[in-house]
């Protein structure tokens, strides 16, 4: 059966990851990577076993009416009501219905993306998935451009566009939006409480511009059914980060699976410093406590479905 199969190589993976020095000795094999589709199919049907992303991707206009007031997914003792704005800005279908692709890419925010000059590779995928609404034109040479799926955790408004309190934030925010076209743009909005106001001030910001961007909200049970199939699979992270999460959703959509950018550590292999984010100067939070990610962990599994030809895992430079 694909799930015992997986959840022994799982758990019997030999590859080493020193997590305080950020030093990795692990085995990645680069010329000889294959794709496995047996396993590939074999994995897209366990996944849907816990959640079928078609579905889970987002909420739907259906699924809500305004004033509804709904339980916080990691935080059930509080609510959000559903407002108008937002009501209006739900998907009438899932925005990802139908959709098929050969290849996709999932692009994480890691330094390691700096000087790899993966750009033009990573744009020739038939469907791109980034994170958190990274930059990329400064960065084009390295990270690509094209970006068919973007997520923006709440938190990024204050992070990246100074909580909007100038005009000037507000615009380059706009312009950032605007630049997606009609692509899709994930918004975790019933996670924690913490975002709404910046939730609010996102949705009212598209529908003043009129911005052609199509906004989608994962359904309330998307992150436990993701975290369910990987517990399933042995692999104990206590909350999916994103890219995780993206990559799970993606096994429904993309028969092959590319991902760069995905490098929780400090140091490359050769020693050299990386920054957590190629594009800002956020620090390695996940080495305390206080983090609910173990990308690490997260990262073993992923470089052990590479080696198993599950998906593609790119950490070096793109020639
Ligand atoms: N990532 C990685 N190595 C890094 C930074 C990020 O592997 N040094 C991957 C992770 O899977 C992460 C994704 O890239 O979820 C996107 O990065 P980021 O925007 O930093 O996500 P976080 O805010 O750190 O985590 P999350 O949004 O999941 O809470």
């Amino acid at each position: 059966d694909g799930e015992i199969s997986l959840s022994r190589s799982m758990v019997n993976s030999s590859d080493k990851i020193n997590q305080k020095t950020g030093s990795s000795v692990f085995q990645h094999s680069v010329e000889r990577w294959k794709i496995n589709s047996s396993l590939v199919l074999d994995i897209r049907k366990n996944i849907l076993r816990f959640l079928d992303a078609e579905r889970d991707i987002s909420v739907v206009k259906s699924s809500f009416k305004p004033g509804d007031v709904i339980h916080y997914v990691l935080d059930r003792r509080r609510t959000l009501n559903i407002s108008q704005d937002l009501h209006s800005l739900l998907p009438e279908v899932s925005p990802m219905k139908n959709r098929r692709f050969k290849t996709c890419a999932v692009v994480g925010n890691s330094g390691i993306l700096l000087d790899s000059g993966c750009g033009k590779e990573i744009d020739n995928h038939e469907f791109v998935i980034r994170c958190n609404l990274a930059p990329v034109v400064e960065f084009a040479a390295d990270v690509g451009t094209k970006s068919d799926f973007i997520t923006m955790n709440p938190s990024v408004v204050q992070r990246a566009f100074g909580g909007f309190r100038n005009e000037s934030d507000r615009e380059k925010f706009v312009h950032r939006l605007s630049m997606l076209n009609d692509s899709v743009l994930w918004i975790p909005a019933f996670m924690v409480k913490g975002g709404e106001k910046h939730v609010e001030w996102v949705n009212a910001l598209i529908l003043k511009n009129k911005l052609k961007v199509r906004t989608a909200y994962p359904s309330l049970r998307l992150i436990h059914a993701v975290r369910g199939y990987w517990l399933t699979n042995k692999v104990f992270i206590k909350r999916p980060s994103t890219g995780l999460l993206m990559y799970t959703l993606a096994t429904r959509f993309c028969d092959e699976i590319h991902l760069y950018g995905f490098w929780p550590f400090p140091k490359d292999m050769n020693g050299k410093p990386v920054k957590y984010h190629y594009y800002d100067d956020l620090k390695y939070r996940y080495f305390s406590n206080a983090s609910p990610h173990r990308m690490p962990l997260e990262f073993k599994t992923l470089n052990m479905l590479h080696n198993r030809g599950a998906l593609k895992l790119t950490t070096g430079k793109c020639v």
